[in-house]
């Protein structure tokens, strides 16, 4: 009876630690394919304008998903940073003034015209304003 108990007993941990096991291997693949909670709705990021010289670009949390923000010679121009193929988050290549994305090798320019690759559509552009020497998006 003692035996049986006990096995019983060492059953029901074990099962527990395998559930645990599981569970803990699981998370991080929830959590990386769970859409972002964070930064859902209408909320502006602002960030002082020197923080995108020329040629450069700056990359930015907003509306649970990655922006951009690059300057070419022709001004400033704010973007979806997520690829349109399938939804991978664009480098900025500042060597070539252009965007590479990681994924399948699609590129885009600095507007967010497809160059190159799988992509089927235009980066999105992000409503961006100017004011006091900051940048405003959304
Ligand atoms: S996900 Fe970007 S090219 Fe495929």
């Amino acid at each position: 009876m003692e035996t049986q108990s006990r096995r019983k007993f060492l059953g029901s941990c074990l099962v527990g630690t395998a559930i645990a096991a599981v569970a803990a291997a699981l998370y991080p693949l929830y959590r990386y394919l769970a859409p972002s909670q964070s930064g859902t709705g209408t909320a502006k990021v602002t960030f002082a304008a020197t923080e995108v010289p020329e040629g450069e670009a700056k990359f930015f949390e907003y509306a649970g998903s990655t922006g951009v923000v690059v300057r070419t010679k022709g001004g400033l121009i704010a973007l979806s940073a997520v690829c349109t193929h399938l939804g991978c988050i664009v480098q900025w290549e500042k060597d070539k003034q252009d965007f590479l994305c990681p994924c399948h090798a699609g590129r885009y320019t600095p507007e967010g015209t497809v160059i190159s690759g799988p992509p089927p559509r235009p980066l999105p552009k992000l409503p961006l304003t100017q004011a006091e020497g900051k940048i405003i998006i959304g």
